[in-house]
């Protein structure tokens, strides 16, 4: 299914954080939204799960650190029960098995609480209680950037196949260009609360348009293309 909102608009303290801002998602979509740090990434990433959910599509959100998602008093398993609460999907170990599966989370005691896993496995971990709902688009805010670039590939790579096999589209927020001209088709540049660009990947790293773009892509990290 296509998803669509429109005239998302974000105020705060009379200030206007997200111009009124429209967005079309087509199923299976890879989308990146890269931008400068303060150019309002996170709050159209939240605006768009916001209004999504108002129409009843499922969306799920995996926030940039572990740390925003799982409380450190709590043990795993709390965690995965209170995301299947709130899904209000029934307890179902044979959907963790095969997430954790996915996600090659291996002998992580669910009786700890996060600290007593690593940060890979905690972020992993994030990401299979996103995909519980099985959502029809996952937003990811810096999925990986506080991952070393191993096990972050190797997320990205899981993540990847799943997404794949289900069909879910991907809103992928980052600073990472390089990690963007990977995973996605189509890029999105946001400036100063304003998509300023949107076009096919390949195209805007090659051949930038707007200030905000050239900007973002004369420091390249990503291989020329051939
Ligand atoms: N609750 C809030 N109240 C007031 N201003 C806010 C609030 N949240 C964010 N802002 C401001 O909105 C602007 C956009 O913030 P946002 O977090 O969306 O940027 P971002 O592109 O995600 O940045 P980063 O790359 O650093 O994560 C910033 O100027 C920020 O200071
Ligand atoms: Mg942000």
């Amino acid at each position: 299914m296509t998803l669509s909102v429109s005239n998302l608009c974000v105020e705060r303290a009379g200030c206007t954080l997200l111009h009124p801002t429209s967005l079309t998602i087509q199923p299976r979509e890879r989308i990146g939204l890269v931008g400068e740090s303060g150019s309002g990434k996170s709050t159209l990433g939240h605006a768009l799960v916001d209004a999504l959910r108002g129409q009843n599509v499922r969306v799920a959100h995996v926030p940039q650190s572990p740390d925003e998602a799982l409380d450190p008093l709590r043990s795993m398993s709390y965690h995965w029960r209170e995301a299947e609460r709130a899904l209000q999907c029934t307890p179902d170990r044979q959907r963790q098995q095969q997430l954790f599966r996915a996600l090659q989370i291996h002998q992580g005691n669910l009786r700890k609480r996060p600290w007593g896993w690593s940060r890979g496995m905690q972020q992993r971990f994030v990401i299979a209680m996103a995909l519980i709902g099985s959502p029809q688009l996952l937003v990811l805010d810096e999925p990986t950037s506080a991952l070393d670039p191993v096990v972050a590939a190797r997320t990205m790579n899981l993540l990847d196949s799943v997404l794949e096999q289900n069909q879910t589209s991907m809103f992928l927020i980052t600073h990472d260009m390089g990690l963007a001209a990977k995973r996605v088709t189509r890029l999105l540049v946001m400036d100063a609360g304003r998509i300023a660009e949107d076009a096919p990947c390949s195209s805007l790293l090659q051949a930038p348009v707007t200030p905000a773009a050239k900007a973002l892509t004369r420091h390249r990290t990503w291989p020329a293309p051939c």
